[in-house]
């Protein structure tokens, strides 16, 4: 029966730094999971990185994009290191391939796991259970903008954002259904007292979608109080929604409170599916400990488990996740950045043996 397995076209890029030794585990745990539900995967490798960019002069090449369209979807590492500016790196590669697949939404779980010691004081695993949906195609990572009389005393820089209803409307959307399927409260991160146009166009419109849903509760913070509410009240959030920038800040300082960059995955999701999404892990390629092989990898797999969902293999989706947090739960293998002293590999081959052996137990 093998020639009928359904066989899922995975396009990969480790990337730099870290992202090389937690893919590995990533796929690793991912044909655990294939093996023991039935189907498979093929994993096409594309070396595209900040070694190909000194090499080359381009992150990818010319075509990438096109290389990569055909695949169900891809698989990301990290993309950055220190030879290469963070936003040549950036924009070469990760933003265009967000732009240019349309994967408007990302998704980051915020969740406290059992087993694991938040740095909040008191909070225990269900204390901390949220969904950042971050605007992912827009806002102030735009394009527009520019630089005048470079290296002379007048020397300045203008950077636009850009907030269509388009673009709003549609993350908002997102957001609102997605509470729906969950404790059905959505609050909107803003910035509306200092941002004079940008942002009161954002509550404009939260507003106007919030009125669609009258099941779902709807409210919203300055985005200052709401980083101390983030501290302070974890508890209080379901699903937020940000633009670009203030979701991308929102998911680290999220990952944090829940224990470590490192337990933190996330998907950019194309809705429609006209092109392939890509899963990845909040983190970036953290220089300080790459090539030490200590970097947790449940992040990477962890995203993994997000591209099984989105294949509609939620059977596997699920078995991923209850292994990371079995394993977790268990304590017996643990990366550094979690108290423990296992490796990348350990911790990824104690996570695979658990999807192969255990029951679904959720
Ligand atoms: P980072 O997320 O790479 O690292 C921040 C801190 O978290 C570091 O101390 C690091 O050691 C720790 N950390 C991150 N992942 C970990 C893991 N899996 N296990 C244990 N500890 C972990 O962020 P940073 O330092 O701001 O950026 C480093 C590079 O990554 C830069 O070039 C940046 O542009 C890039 N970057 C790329 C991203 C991406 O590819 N999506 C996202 C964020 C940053
Ligand atoms: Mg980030």
């Amino acid at each position: 029966m093998r020639g009928n397995l359904k066989r899922y076209r995975i396009a990969v890029i480790e990337g730099d730094g870290i992202g090389r030794e937690v893919v590995p585990e990533g796929i690793r745990v991912l044909e655990a999971a294939a093996r023991r539900f039935d189907f498979s995967f093929s994993w096409q490798h594309f070396a595209w990185s900040c070694e190909t960019y000194l090499k080359t002069g381009r992150m990818m090449p010319e075509d990438g994009l096109e290389q990569i369209r055909p695949f169900d979807a891809i698989y990301l590492g990290a993309i950055g290191y220190p030879g290469v500016p963070d936003h040549v790196s950036l924009w070469g590669l990760l933003i265009p391939i967000r732009r240019g697949f349309n994967q408007y939404v990302n998704l980051r779980p915020v969740r406290l796991l059992q087993g694991i010691t938040s740095p909040l004081r008191g909070r225990k695993p269900g204390d901390i259970d949220f969904v950042i949906v971050r605007e992912n195609s827009e806002g102030e990572y735009s394009e527009v903008g520019g630089r005048v009389n470079r290296n002379t005393e007048s020397d300045m820089a203008i950077q636009e954002v850009i907030f269509t209803r388009r673009a709003c409307d549609r993350i908002i959307t997102y957001a609102f259904e997605l509470a729906r399927t969950r404790r059905k409260h959505v609050t909107s991160a803003t910035k509306s007292n200092g941002i004079v146009y940008s942002m009161p166009f954002w509550d404009e419109r939260f507003t106007a979608i919030s009125k669609q849903y009258p099941d779902v509760k709807a409210d919203q913070f300055h985005i200052d109080i709401l980083t101390a509410h983030f501290v302070a009240h974890p508890d209080w959030f379901d699903v937020v929604v940000g633009s670009n920038l203030f979701g991308d800040i929102l998911s680290d300082l999220g990952a944090a409170v829940v224990g470590s960059m490192g337990l933190a995955p996330s998907a950019n999701l194309n809705p429609e599916r006209e092109y392939p999404s890509m899963f990845e892990p909040v983190h970036g390629s953290a220089p300080d400990i790459a090539g030490k092989t200590i970097a947790n990898p449940i992040a990477q797999i962890w995203s993994g488990a997000m591209m099984l969902e989105h294949l509609g293999e939620q059977q596997a989706a699920r078995a991923v996740e209850s292994s990371i947090f079995n394993v977790l739960a268990n304590g017996s293998v643990r990366t550094r950045d979690i108290g423990g002293s296992a490796g990348t590999q350990g911790m990824g081959e104690a996570i695979a043996a658990e999807v192969s052996a255990a029951l679904i137990a959720r």
